[in-house]
Formats: C-alpha cells, sequence, structure tokens
C-alpha cells in the first residue's frame, strides 16, 4: 500500500481549525506598482473572490479617490457571503469616508515603529497611542466593525507595541492585526511576537505579512501556529513591491500540510488567479506555486516516468484539487516515457524501435533550443511509423505582414492542408489580429475551426521581452483545444500557437472518427 506522503510530516500543531481568510486584493494588491483598477473591474473581481470563498474582503482605501468610494460602495451592497472593509488611517477624514461608503466593516491603521513614527508620522508614542484610541472609539461610536491594524508592527518597541493594543482593545476594537509591513520577520520572530501577543489581548489576532524576502507565508503560517486566527492575503500574492502572503499558496499549505481548513473551494483557486491576472494585467511568473503556469507541467524524462507511474512521485498535490491539469512537455530532457505517455493521450502506440527513433528527433530538434510542438511532436511519430493519419493536417508555409502608421494591418498567409495549398490575405486591428483571422479564415473553410480565445503575457520586461501566447480553438463539435508559444517576435508566436491549436484540434477529430 503506498505511504501518505504527508504523514512524516511532523507540524501539526496548530490549535485551532478554521482559519478565516482575509482578501486584500483590492486594496493592498491594487497598491502593486503600476496597477489601477477601475470600479467594473473592482467588483467583477470582488465578486469572483466571494465565489472562492474568502471571508472578507478589504474592498479598498476609500480616502483614496471619488471612482474608489464608488466601487466600495457598489461592492458592499451587491449582497456578497463575504464581509466588506474598507481601509482608513486612524484619522476622521479617513473614517468618515470609509463610512459614506456604508461599509460595516472598517480596517484602521497607525504605525507603532520608531522608524515610521519620527519620520513619516511626525509624532511621538503618545501622539500615536491617541490615535489610534481615537480612531477605534469614533469608529466603534458609528456601529461598524473595527479591525486594528499596528502598522510596522514587527519593527516596533514590543512593549510600545502590546500597549496600543490593549489600549485599543479597551476602546473596542473587535480584531488586531500584526502587519510584517516590510517583510522584515523571520517565522521564529512572528511566533515569539504572536505568543506574546495571545497572551496580553483577548481579540482574535491576524497576520499581514509581506514578501520581500520571500518570507510572507511562511510568516503567516508561523503567526497561524502560534495563535493567530486570521491571515491577510491576495491572489497571487500581489502587492506592493515584493507583494503579499499568496492567498494560494497559504490556504493549500494549511490544507495539505497543516491539516486546518477554510473556507475557500480550492478548486476555483487558478481560475479566480486568472481571472485578477488578466483584470489587473500582471503576469504571474511561470514557476510561481500553485497557479504558476509550470506548476504542474513536467519536462525531464525521469518526473514524467515518475509521474505516469504514479502522480504521488513528483506531484505533492493533484492538480484537479486546485483546479487545474497537469502536462508533460516534449522538451531536452524529455524521456522516452513521457513522450510515451504524450503519444498515447492522442492514441497513438508507437513500438520500442518507433519510439527510440521519436525522441531521438524530438531532441535533435531541442538541441537546436527550440521547443517542439505536440503537433510536430504527432507529425515526428507519423512520418516514423509511416501513418499519414498523424501528419500536421495544416502545414505553414510562409506568411508576410504590413503594417505602419498610415497602413491598415495587413497579413498574407501561405499554407497547405492535405495537399491542397491555400493563399489568403485579412486586414486586422494589428498584426496579429490580421494574421489570426487570415490563418482562421482557410480554418474555418476547410474544417469549420474558430478562434476562441487568444491571451498575450509579457514574460519578461523590455523591449525585447519574451512573448507568450496561449490560443483557444473550438471545432464544430465543440471541442477545444488550446497551445501555448512563446517567442521574442509576438506575431510569429501567436501563428505559430494558432496553427499547433488548429493541429491538435483536427488530429482528435481524426482519431476520434
Ligand atoms: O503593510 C501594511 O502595513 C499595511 C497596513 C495598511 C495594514 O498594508
Ligand atoms: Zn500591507
Amino acid at each position: 500500500m503506498d505511504k501518505d506522503p504527508k504523514s512524516n510530516i511532523p507540524n501539526n500543531h496548530i490549535s485551532i481549525n478554521q482559519i478565516r481568510i482575509f482578501d486584500t486584493t483590492l486594496r493592498d494588491g491594487e497598491q502593486t506598482p503600476g496597477v489601477s483598477v477601475d470600479s467594473e473591474h473592482k467588483i467583477n473581481i470582488a465578486i469572483k473572490l466571494d465565489e472562492l470563498g474568502v471571508d472578507a474582503i478589504e474592498a479598498g482605501f476609500p480616502i483614496v479617490s471619488e471612482g474608489e468610494r464608488k466601487a466600495i460602495k457598489t461592492i458592499a451592497k451587491q449582497g456578497l457571503k463575504a464581509e466588506i472593509c474598507g481601509l482608513a488611517r486612524s484619522v476622521q477624514t479617513d473614517i468618515d469616508a470609509a463610512l459614506s461608503c456604508d461599509l460595516k466593516y472598517i480596517h484602521t491603521f497607525i504605525a507603532t515603529s520608531d522608524i515610521h513614527m519620527k519620520y513619516k508620522l511626525h509624532m511621538n508614542q503618545d501622539q500615536v497611542l491617541e490615535h489610534a484610541i481615537w480612531a477605534v472609539d469614533y469608529a466603534k461610536k458609528h456601529g461598524v466593525q473595527v479591525e486594528f491594524s499596528a502598522e510596522d508592527a514587527t519593527r516596533s518597541d514590543r512593549n510600545f507595541l502590546l500597549k496600543v493594543f490593549k489600549a485599543v482593545q479597551e476602546a473596542g476594537a473587535d480584531r488586531i492585526d500584526i502587519p510584517d509591513t516590510v517583510g522584515y520577520a523571520t517565522p521564529c520572530y512572528i511566533s515569539n511576537l504572536v505568543k506574546e501577543v495571545s497572551e496580553n489581548i483577548s481579540l482574535p489576532v491576524s497576520m499581514h505579512c509581506h514578501d520581500d524576502f520571500g518570507l510572507a507565508v511562511a510568516n503567516s503560517i508561523a503567526g497561524i501556529n502560534s495563535g493567530a486566527t486570521c491571515a491577510h492575503v491576495t491572489i497571487n500574492g500581489i502587492g506592493e513591491r515584493a507583494g503579499n502572503a499568496s492567498l494560494e499558496e497559504f490556504v493549500m499549505s494549511l490544507h495539505c500540510l497543516y491539516n486546518k481548513k477554510t473556507n475557500i473551494q480550492t478548486q476555483l483557486l487558478f481560475e479566480t488567479s486568472k481571472f485578477v491576472s488578466n483584470t489587473m494585467g500582471i503576469i504571474v511568473q511561470p514557476n510561481k506555486a500553485i497557479i504558476g503556469e509550470n506548476a504542474f507541467g513536467h519536462e525531464s524524462g525521469i518526473h514524467t516516468h515518475g509521474i505516469i507511474n504514479n502522480p504521488l512521485t513528483y506531484e505533492p498535490i493533484s492538480p484537479e484539487l486546485v483546479g487545474r491539469k497537469r502536462w508533460l512537455q516534449a522538451g531536452k530532457h524529455a524521456g522516452a516515457h513521457g513522450i510515451k505517455a504524450m503519444l498515447n493521450e492522442f492514441g497513438i502506440n508507437p513500438n520500442d524501435e518507433q519510439l527510440h527513433q521519436i525522441v531521438e528527433q524530438q531532441k535533435t530538434v531541442a538541441d537546436r533550443g527550440k521547443s517542439i510542438t505536440t503537433g510536430e511532436l504527432l507529425s515526428i511519430s507519423g512520418q516514423i511509423m509511416g501513418n499519414k493519419k498523424f501528419d500536421e493536417k495544416f502545414k505553414l508555409h510562409d506568411f508576410h505582414i504590413v503594417t505602419g502608421l498610415n497602413i491598415i494591418p495587413t497579413a498574407v498567409i501561405q499554407l497547405s492542408s492535405e495537399g491542397k495549398e491555400f493563399i489568403t490575405s485579412e486586414i486586422g486591428v494589428g498584426p496579429v489580429d490580421a494574421a489570426l483571422k487570415a490563418i482562421q479564415k482557410i480554418a474555418v473553410e476547410v474544417a469549420n475551426i474558430k478562434v476562441r480565445e487568444y491571451r498575450l503575457d509579457s514574460i519578461t520586461g523590455g523591449s525585447d521581452a519574451l512573448a507568450e501566447v496561449s490560443v483557444k480553438v473550438e471545432d464544430n463539435l465543440g471541442n477545444v483545444v488550446s497551445s501555448r508559444k512563446s517567442g521574442a517576435d509576438v506575431v510569429v508566436a501567436s501563428v505559430q500557437a494558432m496553427m499547433d491549436a488548429i493541429n491538435k484540434v483536427m488530429l482528435r477529430k481524426v482519431l476520434e472518427s
């Protein structure tokens, strides 16, 4: 019998079972440099977060603008299951702005570290204490739930921090929050701090950790492990500078490594991550845990072999748990087992000698620094197995694009399908649009295949950025197939992704017939 891979983990000493998820994607997440989300998009994200099952949504910082207040007010009116909260400094203008959004929950904060008090607030400890008490008291008098954050708590004098927390407790705060504002703490430090706070304060404690040293999730878990019952997190870990603790990583760690529960519908994690990434225009790094493109991708022969025998070998959690699928890549390190599994998916069963030749040929291509598309792999297999059925159904021969300031972008595409040559031209709003329309024109004519989705991400910054393109196509039977391609030339990557997707969906049809 297989041994549960979790059984060796001696870590299960979190004392409470249900952890509260306070999502701040729409507030701290929106503070990601260069990001600003309009009202409509904020509301859409709030609805997605609610479906995901977060317990609280920090919808924004009401004082910042009229548009922000409008969006927060609309979110508060949606009748969502999650509690809706707004951020306010410990001053009347901010709290009044939050109250004007009809919120029932206000998150107020003031910095308590020497460095912030001296260089930012220009206040001494007594003044900060007075502001904190006043703010909590004022907000409570308006009948709302109040969470109090001591900004830069982890760099604050411990005695002063405890004094402020005790004072806001007496002033009526409902919750306190410990921000590691500059991600400066270590898990050990957080454990010690949270224990001391919990011994002195009877209110529920939240953690708010930033990721400047990549420790935000570890620190949030350390806080939970020592008595905190809630964490402030963001989708995809977005936020100021290096971001906040990532909701996906935090939740999956709690569920899988610590056997703790949250209300999160984990199968919606990937979908929500994509939604936020697309809506806010912030790309998720490919190797990001849980939601990164490569998190469930396997390239090397050793790994794919293991995965095929038993996914537990190289997958600590099953991809379906977070709404994903595993994929195998026919790259330079791919071995016979992985290639065989990929071919088997298409109903192709080469014998040992054929498989050996397919792998050799695929490695020759990979050695040239070119990642092989599924269509190409199938075509190689077809040639080696002497079966024309697996040939690429559409072969791209060439394409030309004309674009410019006073020219309507125009693409001319030349391709062949089953021995027939096609040349067609199309115009579009840009060169990619023109090229895809031209290919689609032929694909519709020959096989009734249409583009359903096109997505372009820039993987790196700068004018030489690598573009990553995803294309989804659909045939007349409703089969949907996607393909991804990356390259420095966005038009070439788009055309290749489109061709690959068309070939894949065509082949599926052939194999099913
Ligand atoms: O990081 C931080 O300290 C904050 C506060 C406003 C809680 O975001
Ligand atoms: Zn923050």
